[in-house]
């Protein structure tokens, strides 16, 4: 766990089954609430679906190199099945339906990129599925509700061993009895450590971004205000159409 890394650069080589299996084995021993198991993961290995989801949200070069794709989804759609073959109507919340279900979803996931690790195998989460739920949603199969792809987990043999990216200190992170809001020194001396270390590791070039030379310049590309505001409404209003907002 203190070694993993994300792994954008993938070997030509496949992953056998077996050992995805062993991935989502992995992943279903993830704790979750109430043991409602609210996730689903969608394999994808035809061609022609990659293809329809790479133009759905675009095409990074780790997702051209990854052999394997699973897409991971919260499913409340298997649950709320199974509730109602015992004669258990539900009406779960809505906030509540999208809280359980991401959490549920996404310790199962973390625990598939650990047992990808463990297996010497490299990951890397493709968060880009927010931009296009509906039409993942569509282009997978997914019941007309209830199922919301949340990221794309591409794992592969690693054709890269990149070197780990800086994180906060401990003190930043971990409070004790009370929190403690940051000083602006430790934000100051988080900034200078961390770009100091990304400048170092190329971090920009590798990330094949021009004209980039620290992270307060990426980090300002990154948040361009119109396209996130876009980006926002895409999403509630495909939240809307999966049955996951008012
Ligand atoms: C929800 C989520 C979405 C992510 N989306 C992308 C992505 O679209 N492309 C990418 O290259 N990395 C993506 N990442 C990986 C992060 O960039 C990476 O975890 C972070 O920079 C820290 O690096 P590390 O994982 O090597 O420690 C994503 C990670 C998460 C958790």
């Amino acid at each position: 766990m203190l070694e993993r890394k994300s792994i954008r650069r993938f070997e030509d080589k496949e992953v056998p089954r077996d050992l995805i299996e062993q991935i989502v084995r992995a992943g279903q021993r993830a704790p979750t609430g109430g043991n409602m198991q609210l996730y689903s993961f969608v394999l994808i290995s035809d061609p022609y679906k990659k293809k329809q989801i790479s133009q759905a949200i675009g095409s990074q070069r780790c997702m051209q190199e990854a052999p394997v794709w699973i897409m991971v989804c919260v499913d409340w759609h298997r649950h709320i099945k199974f509730l109602k073959s015992l004669g258990i109507e539900t009406r779960w919340r809505q906030v509540e339906k999208f809280w359980r279900g991401i959490i549920c979803a996404i310790l199962a996931a973390e625990n598939m990129v650990l047992a990808a690790e463990a297996l010497g195998l490299g990951s890397v989460f493709v968060g880009d599925p927010r931009s296009a739920t509906v039409k993942i949603a569509r282009i997978l199969k997914m019941p007309d509700n209830n199922v919301l792809p949340v990221v794309l987990l591409c794992i592969g043999y690693p054709a890269e061993n990149p070197p780990q990216r800086p994180r906060w200190s401990l003190e930043a992170v971990l409070h004790e009895n009370e929190y403690e809001p940051a000083s602006e020194q430790l934000i100051k001396d988080y900034y200078e450590a961390a770009n100091k270390r990304l400048v170092e590791m190329n971090y920009f070039k590798y990330l094949k971004i021009e004209g980039i030379s620290s992270w307060a310049e990426h980090l300002k590309m990154r948040f361009p205000p119109n396209q996130k505001r876009v980006t926002e409404e895409i999403l509630r209003k495909d939240l809307r159409e999966l049955g996951f907002l008012y």
